[in-house]
Order: C-alpha cells, then sequence, then structure tokens
C-alpha cells in the first residue's frame, strides 16, 4: 500500500510554504535539507533553468536525483520546450513538476503527457502537475488548459534569480486565479513563486496562496530554520490557524 498522494500532503498542509533550495549551501544540501524538515517544511522547490527561457542556468535531473529527502519534490521548469524533457525528471523523483504555458506551443500536450507519468518515487503518491505564469502572462491564457492541471504557478518575480523584488500586481492576479479555480469546479491549489520576505508573506498567505515559494528569504545565510518556522507560522495565523 503506497503513501500519501503529493496532492493531499499539500491541501493538508496548506496554506504552506516551498522553500528553493538553490539559495541553501548546496555544498551542504543533505544538512540543508535536514534542516527544513525538522522546521516543518514539506516541499524543496528546485528552479530549473536553461538559460534560454530564463536568463541562468541552473541545475537538473542529477540534482534532483541526488536530493534524498522526505520533502516533496518539486520542479519548476523554467527551460525551452519541456515536453520531451518532462521524463527525465519524472525519473529523477519530481513530485511537482511545473510547466511554463510560455515555454512551448504544445503546452496542452506536455501537461496531457505529464499526466500520463507514475511517480518514481511511489506510484500512489501521483504527480501534481502546475503550469506556471511569467509576471507578463494573462492569467486567462491557462484557461484552455484548466483539466490537464492541478496547480497554477504564478511568478511574482520575473524568472532568472534569487532575491528579487515582489511584483505588487500578483495579489490581483493570485485573486483572479482563485476566481478562475472556483469557477473550475475542479480541485486545484495556487502557487505564489518568488520575491516572499517576512515582510510579505502574511499578505500573499491571505491572498488565498495554497503554497508560497521562498528561497532567498529563508536561506539568508544566517538562521534558515527560524525564517522557514517564521514563514510558516505567518501562513497558519494568515488563515486562522
Ligand atoms: C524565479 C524562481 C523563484 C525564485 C525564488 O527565479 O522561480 O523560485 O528564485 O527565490 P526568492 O525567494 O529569492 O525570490
Ligand atoms: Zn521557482
Amino acid at each position: 500500500m503506497g503513501g500519501p498522494k503529493a496532492m493531499d500532503v499539500l491541501r493538508q498542509a496548506s496554506p504552506t510554504i516551498g522553500v528553493g533550495v538553490l539559495s541553501a549551501d548546496l555544498m551542504s544540501l543533505g544538512s540543508e535539507l535536514a534542516l527544513l524538515e525538522e522546521a516543518g517544511v514539506v516541499v524543496a522547490h528546485v528552479d530549473v533553468m536553461d538559460g534560454c527561457f530564463a536568463p541562468t542556468m541552473t541545475a537538473g535531473p542529477p540534482l534532483l536525483k541526488a536530493m534524498k529527502t522526505p520533502l516533496l519534490k518539486d520542479a519548476h521548469l523554467m527551460i525551452e520546450e519541456p515536453l520531451e524533457k518532462i521524463g527525465d525528471y519524472v525519473a529523477a523523483g519530481a513530485d511537482i513538476i511545473t510547466v511554463h504555458v510560455e515555454s512551448t506551443r504544445h503546452i496542452h500536450r506536455a501537461l496531457q503527457r505529464l499526466g500520463q507519468t507514475e511517480n518514481a518515487n511511489d506510484p500512489a503518491r501521483g504527480i501534481v502537475r502546475g503550469i506556471g505564469l511569467n509576471p507578463g502572462t494573462p492569467v486567462a491564457a491557462i484557461e484552455p488548459m484548466l483539466d490537464e492541471v492541478e496547480m497554477i504557478v504564478l511568478l511574482a518575480v520575473n524568472p532568472g534569480w534569487g532575491g528579487q523584488e515582489f511584483i505588487p500586481a500578483t495579489v490581483d492576479r493570485a485573486a483572479e486565479a482563485k476566481e478562475m479555480i472556483g469557477g473550475s469546479g475542479r480541485e486545484m491549489l495556487l502557487c505564489v513563486d518568488g520575491g516572499i520576505t517576512r515582510d510579505n508573506i502574511a499578505e500573499v498567505a491571505g491572498s488565498g496562496a495554497d503554497l508560497i515559494v521562498t528561497g532567498s528569504a529563508v536561506f539568508d545565510g544566517k538562521s534558515p530554520a527560524d525564517n522557514a518556522r517564521f514563514m510558516l507560522e505567518a501562513c497558519r495565523s494568515a488563515r486562522g490557524g
């Protein structure tokens, strides 16, 4: 009998944070992940960038595969033409895979293909399909594929680097996405990714986001565990938890 579905873990934890591991001390990634786990974090967010879709190159399946952790592995694919590459991230053990609506003209097919894959860690877990939107892409762009996604990922920064300023218009976009989710009649999650700090996390959690991705505000070189606990507490209290 397999473990819980990734979607159920996220629903139960909502609102919660996903922590961007590229901001961690990558020379000690194992202990950094253990520190997140102790703090109560349930999602490790990996920003995969190919230097084409986003201006920076980061890391791909080998890093994801090397991450031995009970945290859900969330692969954010900021890459061109993900269709033929999705399988590599599934094989590397991703539990959540987000592809960008801007990254291929065959985005619907990419999501369909992703929907036919099996979680390499545990088939019962399933794979959560995220659809990512850059700040310049209208939320309405994903209307045609709502039946093929489990999570809408709104970027609150332009993809490329950690430590950027949160784009304020994201709050209204979150409200628009929540309305779209409500009207779809489907169980879908909302993720806001990037530019999150101690100062704005309560507002973002209050906007209805289920998963809030933050990297540099947790791995700030001082106290990642305290930062993670602070963010988790802010999420809980934003929903009266
Ligand atoms: C965009 C990425 C985000 C971002 C998170 O570049 O998708 O995950 O880097 O990092 P912070 O929290 O530092 O903005
Ligand atoms: Zn990301």
